[in-house]
């Protein structure tokens, strides 16, 4: 963690704390008066002041009951009420082409559209090491003789109209090496760390062969990056319908007929080493912009053997040659191996009689991407701003759910905000959009954004809130920095579930789920663990139970969307509403609007799961200065309950300052500019809350993550972790590591808990 240096705070901010930073405690009158005469002198500040003063008594003070829609909540969600155009904006969007890098057209639509709804709008370009497809083969041989050779095309269903046409993307891997491979052929269940040490175990040869994976549980890059690193020579990933709960084995109809996987899907994807870093690869950690890049090799964080997506009809008769041979799934691993593909009995291979040639020609080249972003000024324009964010590519045609149902979603948000100043309003804070390019390679366009304004974004940057897959599946799920959590249950209980009478989005997600865990694979990634952003990422997804959702594959249509999965699209304005909601809620405050208890208690939770697994005989282990780790984890603990308790008091606080702030008109002046200290003190601590989570150093082995708190898992891609560096320390039985990364942990607490520290 680097200390904050002065120029990295909001002018505002900065100006005032000068004089302010000093303050510790909450400040006598007297010590208040005297300060205030001081500062007179400083005339920018006084203007600046009077300002305040005068518009304070302006303002109107009606009590505010914060489980109540304000005024401007009201006329937001009215107009989306009234009107609900997300299902045009679908239709129009999954109608152009939008690869990353090839939707110019999309690109300028986006942009007119920011503008029409009355938002200062730019577009700005990176210049990113990417692939696109140009030729793919795989073909079965029995000793030599082709005996089957697979389409890699899905179905072109005639009611379905991005399914067909000249225009379609074919299979491929975004980020996938080239090659022409034959080589005998093995399973290797889900392709996970844990799958190849067992086929290891179980002497199943690797080495030189062709991969055959499941997709599921981990990220599909680093299926990919196992496999390359056990030898094989290529991998083939297909989708295994005993991963869903809908099945034709089980009498389900496939779609369109019905809920099942249509068995010619494959699922598109990246296999870029996403939990190494994400970003253009030949980049890391900088913008890929301008003619002076410097470019590193890339293949630290994409694979150098060849792989392609796969239908499980297509994989069928590959995978059934290999019944009988090798060692059989069920006796590796039990169920946990085995899936439901008819007539494959999961056996391991290889089966020397059989080899496939897989045939995969990428061409690489430096292609420009391209962000929009559009503006809406707040009146209070140094008070920080909010980033509201959405990717535009996709990797198939239609791409209603991802992307397209996030970018329906984020316009009807900005639309509706549009309404709202039509009648004069603004908002406090800046609420800025960015529709990113490039998402699905590797996060290309926030994260080379995010590079690009490192120090803008710390400094001015108060919440960056993510929609990608808005509408996918009917159960809402929220992950979120805790940060956050405060706006996000204010919020909830405001909308309505349109998909059950008279319940409260609130109701549908607390009944069923709880605010989740950032990992990876959306664009909140370069703000929240690169820079230590408050981030926040929801949408309805599907359950275990939904109709499958064809993720990447041609059947995440306009047509799915609107017949099946959001007949009206009612999801969408749910998200919409919701979205526009929380950002009000950050916006629209004197007082940043969250809570620091909702932090500690988290903190102290995932630090508690943390203890509980740590081994007996790791507790007698001492550091350098020979204190055992039993006593480190204990004084963790203590200054975690202090943490707790500083938390608690300083939310009292806050409390009292919104009291305070809404009676304002009935303060004498001099209580008033004692106010507007009192929370220019408290905002700067609440804006930087989430900075004081930063490692510069970064994560083992992977500099680029430099939360301490919250990253993916290394060897899992999306799924996220509480406390990495500590969680990582266990998986790897690394006792030196788990002292060394309790330290850093300790030594974040005792920073947050003096920071909080309001009686000291
Ligand atoms: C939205 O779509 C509906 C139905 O197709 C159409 O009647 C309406 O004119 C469209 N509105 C806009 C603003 O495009
Ligand atoms: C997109 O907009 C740019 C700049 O306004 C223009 O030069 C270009 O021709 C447009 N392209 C398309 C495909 O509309
Ligand atoms: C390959 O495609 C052709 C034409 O689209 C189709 O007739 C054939 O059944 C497909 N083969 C397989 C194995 O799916
Ligand atoms: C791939 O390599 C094989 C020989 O191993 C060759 O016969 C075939 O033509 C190659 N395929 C392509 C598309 O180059
Ligand atoms: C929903 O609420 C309305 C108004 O309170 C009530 O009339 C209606 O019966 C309720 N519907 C259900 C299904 O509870
Ligand atoms: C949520 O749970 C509460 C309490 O158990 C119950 O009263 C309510 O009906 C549930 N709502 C939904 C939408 O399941
Ligand atoms: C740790 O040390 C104490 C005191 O030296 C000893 O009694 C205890 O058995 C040790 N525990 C382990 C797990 O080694």
């Amino acid at each position: 963690m680097t200390a904050k240096s002065p120029e990295e705070y909001p002018a505002d901010i900065k100006h005032d704390l000068n004089d302010i930073e000093a303050q510790k405690s909450v400040p006598s009158k007297r010590t208040w008066i005297k300060k205030a005469l001081s500062l007179s002198f400083q005339v920018g500040l006084f203007c600046y002041l009077l300002v305040n003063i005068l518009s304070y008594s302006f303002s109107s003070s009606s009590h505010r009951d914060r489980s109540q829609a304000t005024a401007t909540e009201l006329a937001y969600l009215k107009t989306l009420d009234d009107s609900n155009l997300a299902g045009n904006w679908s239709e129009k969007l999954t109608s152009v082409p939008h690869l990353a890098g090839k939707g110019i057209e999309l690109v300028n639509w986006t942009a007119s559209k920011f503008e029409e709804y009355g938002l200062k709008t730019e577009v700005e370009a990176f210049d990113i090491y990417m692939n696109y497809p140009v030729d793919n083969g795989l073909t079965l041989l029995q000793e030599d003789e082709p005996v089957f050779k697979a389409n890699l095309t899905e179905d072109h269903l005639p009611e379905d109209s991005t399914t067909g046409g000249d225009d379609l993307v074919p299979a491929f891997h975004g980020y996938s090496a080239s090659g022409n491979v034959t080589a005998e052929f093995v399973y290797v269940n889900y392709g996970s760390k844990e799958d190849f040490e067992l086929l290891e175990e179980h002497g199943v040869p690797l080495k030189g062969k062709i991969a055959i994976v499941r997709y599921g549980r981990i990220f599909r890059g680093l299926k990919v990056k196992f496999a390359q690193d056990a030898g094989c020579v290529g991998v083939l990933i297909y989708s295994d319908p005993g991963d869903d709960f809908f099945q034709e084995a089980k009498g389900d109809k496939p779609y369109p007929k019905g809920p099942a996987r249509n068995p010619s899907s494959l699922q598109r994807g990246s296999v870029q080493f996403l939990s190494q870093f994400p970003g253009d690869p030949t980049t890391p950690g900088r913008p890929s912009q301008g003619d002076d890049v410097v470019r590193d090799d890339p293949y630290k964080s994409i694979p150098k053997i060849p792989s392609l997506p796969i239908s499980f009809k297509e994989v069928k008769p590959i995978l059934e040659k290999l019944n009988g041979h090798g060692v059989k799934g069920s006796s590796i691993g039990g169920d946990h191996w085995v899936g439901n593909l008819p007539g494959f009995e999961y056996w391991t291979g290889p089966n020397s009689k059989y080899s496939l040639n897989l045939y995969n020609e990428q061409k690489y080249d430096i292609v420009p991407i391209h962000n929009v972003y559009g503006i809406l000024e707040g009146y209070d324009s140094k008070s920080g701003y909010i980033l509201v964010g959405n990717h535009r590519d996709a990797w198939i045609k239609g791409g209603a759910s991802d992307p397209n149902s996030g970018t329906a979603a984020m316009l009807e948000m900005a639309r509706s905000l549009h309404e709202l100043t039509k009648n004069g309003w603004k908002p406090r804070r800046t609420i800025k959009f960015a529709s990113w390019d490039g998402e699905e390679y590797a996060l290309l366009g926030s994260t080379e954004f995010g590079e690009k304004n490192a120090n803008e974004l710390k400094k001015n940057l108060l919440a960056y809130l993510n929609v990608d897959v808005a509408v996918g599946g009917r159960q809402l799920k929220i992950a979120s920095s805790p940060f956050l959590n405060k706006a996000i249950k204010e919020a909830l209980p405001l909308i309505e579930y349109p998909l059950e009478e008279n319940v409260t989005l609130h109701d549908h997600f607390f009944n069923h789920t709880n605010i989740g865990i950032l990992g990876s694979g959306s664009d909140y990634t370069v703000f929240l663990e690169h820079l230590g952003i408050a981030s926040l990422d929801l949408g309805f997804s599907a359950t275990a139970k939904d109709p499958v959702y064809h993720y990447h594959s041609n059947y995440d249509s306009f047509h799915w969307m609107a017949t099946m999965q959001d007949p009206g699209f009612k999801l969408h304005n749910a998200v919409a509403k919701l979205f526009g909601t929380i950002a009000l809620r950050l916006s629209e405050d004197k007082i940043i609007n969250s809570k620091v208890s909702d932090y500690s208690t988290e903190l102290t939770k995932y630090y508690k799961h943390i203890q509980e697994s740590v081994p007996e005989q790791w507790l007698n282990i001492t550091n350098h200065r020979g204190t055992p780790l039993s006593k480190l984890i204990h004084k963790t603990s203590k200054k975690l309950d202090k943490l707790v308790s500083s938390a608690d008091y300083f939310d009292e606080y806050l409390t009292d300052l919104n009291k305070q702030w809404e009676d304002k008109n009935s303060l004498p002046w001099w209580r008033r500019i004692k106010l507007h200290f009192q929370i220019v003190h408290v905002n700067f601590k609440l804006f930087y809350l989430e900075r004081n989570f930063l490692h510069e150093e970064g994560l083992k082995g992977r500099p680029w993550f430099k939360h301490v708190v919250f990253a993916s898992g290394k060897n899992t891609g999306y799924e996220g972790f509480a406390l990495p560096g500590l969680k990582e320390a266990l998986d790897d039985k690394d006792v030196k590591d788990f002292i060394h990364w309790n330290k850093i942990f300790l030594h974040t607490i005792k920073r947050l808990a003096h920071e909080f520290d309001l009686k000291k």
